[in-house]
């Protein structure tokens, strides 16, 4: 069962008009909460965008892969304190994997975007951009945003052909 969550588990970024249902975008906010957390420091927090004009702006934080935030009925952006955990970035990536994931179990599409690292434009940086749209306070960073809908497209799982499990080694690295 869970593997089959794993494969069937694509980056979807069309998506169907219709709203996510209230205890849907509850059973997503359980997930990212029941993420770990390295030290139990729990650095992450998390805005759920559901507000059209909203959508519209975060989907401009970046030139490129963040313009189909714009259509889609969700946005979940996951920040962290940097300050709480010198490991926030691993705890916000596996809190966004929990949304891939749990998104894929309620039938849902999604798509990570990245935020950390990519600029709005040459003098402002993506998160900071971010920051000024949500009244993010300053001493929080962005690592990413997830877009959320009903997959208006389909994709086919990974075959077991495409794996490759040259990368993957047993004892020793390079044998297998
Ligand atoms: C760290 C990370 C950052 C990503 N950033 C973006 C992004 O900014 N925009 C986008 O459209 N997809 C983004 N993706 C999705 C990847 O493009 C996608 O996972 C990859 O093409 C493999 O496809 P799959 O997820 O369908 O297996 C990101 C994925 C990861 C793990």
């Amino acid at each position: 069962m869970f593997f089959s969550l794993l494969k069937n588990r694509r980056s979807i970024r069309k998506y169907k008009i219709h709203e996510i249902e209230k205890d849907k975008i509850e059973k997503l906010m359980e997930a990212v909460l029941l993420s770990p957390s390295s030290k139990a420091k729990y650095p992450c927090e998390f805005i759920f965008v559901n507000d059209k004009d909203l959508l519209v702006k975060l989907s401009q934080s970046k030139p490129h892969g963040s313009a189909f935030l714009a259509n889609a009925p969700l946005g979940i952006v996951v920040t962290a304190d940097s300050a709480k955990s010198d490991v926030w970035i691993e705890d916000a990536s596996i809190a966004t994997t929990f949304i891939l994931l749990a998104a894929e179990e309620l039938g849902l599409g999604a798509c990570w975007i990245q935020i950390r690292k990519r600029k709005y434009s040459e003098t402002i940086d993506s998160e900071e951009y971010i920051r000024n749209v949500l009244s993010i306070p300053d001493n929080k960073r962005v690592l990413a945003m997830v877009g959320v809908g009903y997959p208006d497209e389909t994709k086919m799982p990974r075959q077991e052909g495409d794996l490759e499990y040259d990368k993957v080694f047993f004892n020793q690295y390079g044998n297998y």
